[in-house]
């Protein structure tokens, strides 16, 4: 039986993947520290866990802790990170060693026992603003906007004579543009782990994953996505809070149809290279905010316009997943009223003691929100 071992397998698309990969017949061991940003003060085995994972709890900075969970392993799935976009710009000599000195112990492990295969989890984020067309219709990269522009409420990006462009599918071919620790972290893992694969003969796969969305979804983390601080606020009678004018578009992609591409990344023949991990569709924030009222049986809340922004966000990233279908056969399954269904119904157990509030205060309280 091939044995995979997941780090950070104890959060959110760790372990759906975990899931994904006891289903398909594998034996499943998971790395993982229980965070207690993610999983809360007293750090229990979360009860989402499928009962046949085995659990080490352990730092991915421990090499041997590492060692000890590599025991045995035919593949890796390197999940452990921390994911706050914004906390990485206060907390960064947390976020480098989590998920830059995390990567370099697996890595400096897996260079004395390589495995057969090796996936990790990079993000849209290093991408920065998606790509974008012009009148001539060109297809550009772009700088982020001005904060100027954003505060005079003018949110497109524009072109040197000042018209809107276009926001079109990004492809892995975009350069890489890094504007928070976080997104240098998770292009520095997957360049990591490539370099490394490729040295020592371990095949490797980086799956950038776009806005990922589901149940288990943290809502203790201040940086959670989207979807859940609105449903959160639904949950309690209150309006979503949409920044900007909330027609920037984002690609929500389930996260059973991200368990099964990093099933699919584990599975495949091809080696040592990057796939988008998305719907492929874009939606725009404030469509997203009405719809979620609708599936949650609450049209009468209207979203909040707010025209405010926040620190460091983009306009418009949505993926070409043209790659990932051709070259892995990934095409998603999950259709997003139906994804939004089993989101809702999953966090209306979970809501309580309101944490999404807490959230947007966070942010709120250090100023990534003018
Ligand atoms: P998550 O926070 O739910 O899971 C991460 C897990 O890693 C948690 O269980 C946490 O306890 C564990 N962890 C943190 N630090 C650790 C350490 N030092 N040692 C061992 N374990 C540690 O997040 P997620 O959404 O499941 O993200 C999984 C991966 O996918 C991450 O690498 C993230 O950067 C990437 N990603 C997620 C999204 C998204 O929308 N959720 C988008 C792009 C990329
Ligand atoms: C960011 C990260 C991405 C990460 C994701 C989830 C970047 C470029 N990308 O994506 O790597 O995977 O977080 O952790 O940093 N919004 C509101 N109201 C709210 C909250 C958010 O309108 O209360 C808007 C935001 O302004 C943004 C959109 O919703 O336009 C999506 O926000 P979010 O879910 O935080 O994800 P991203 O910023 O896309």
């Amino acid at each position: 039986m091939t044995r995979a071992l997941i780090t950070g397998g104890a959060g959110f698309i760790g372990s759906h993947a975990a899931d994904s990969l006891l289903a398909a017949g594998y034996e499943v061991r998971l790395l993982d520290n229980l965070s207690p940003q993610v999983h809360g003060d007293n750090r229990q085995r979360p009860s989402y866990l499928a009962a046949d994972a085995e659990l080490i709890i352990g730092d991915v900075t421990d090499a041997d802790a590492v060692e000890r969970a590599l025991r045995g392993a035919d593949m890796v799935l390197h999940l452990a990170s921390v994911v706050g976009v914004g906390q990485s710009m206060y907390d960064i000599e947390p976020y480098v060693r989590t998920n830059e000195v995390g990567t370099a112990v697996l890595l400096q492990a897996l260079s004395k026992g390589p495995v057969e295969r090796l996936v990790v989890a990079s993000s849209m984020s290093i991408y920065g603003e998606g790509l974008y067309r012009s009148a001539d219709q060109s297809v550009i990269a772009c700088e982020e906007r001005p904060i100027e522009q954003l505060r005079n409420g003018d949110w497109e990006l524009r072109d040197k004579a000042g018209s809107p462009l276009e926001p079109v599918p990004t492809p892995e071919t975009k350069q890489p543009s890094l504007s928070s620790i976080y997104a240098l972290n998770k292009y520095a893992q997957e360049r990591m782990c490539l370099i490394t694969g490729k040295a020592y003969g371990i095949p490797t796969l980086a799956l950038r994953f776009f806005n990922v969305f589901g149940p288990r979804q943290a809502l203790s983390n201040p940086y959670t996505g989207v979807l859940a601080i609105f449903a959160a606020r639904l949950l309690n009678g209150r309006r979503p809070l949409v920044f900007e004018d909330g027609l920037q578009r984002r690609d929500f992609v389930h996260v059973h149809d991200v368990a099964r591409a990093c099933r699919m990344a584990l599975e495949a023949d091809h080696a040592q290279d990057v796939f988008n991990v998305g719907s492929g569709q874009s939606r725009n924030i404030l469509s997203v905010a009405q719809d979620l009222a609708d599936v949650m049986g609450r049209p009468d809340i209207e979203p909040e316009i707010t025209r405010k922004y926040r620190a460091g966000d983009i306009r418009h990233c949505f993926a070409d997943i043209g790659k990932s279908r051709d070259v892995l056969g990934f095409i998603p399954h999950i259709h997003f009223k139906d994804g939004l269904e089993e989101l809702a119904e999953y966090l209306g157990d979970q809501i309580a003691d309101d944490q999404a509030e807490r959230a947007t205060h966070e942010l709120l309280q250090r100023g990534l929100v003018a």
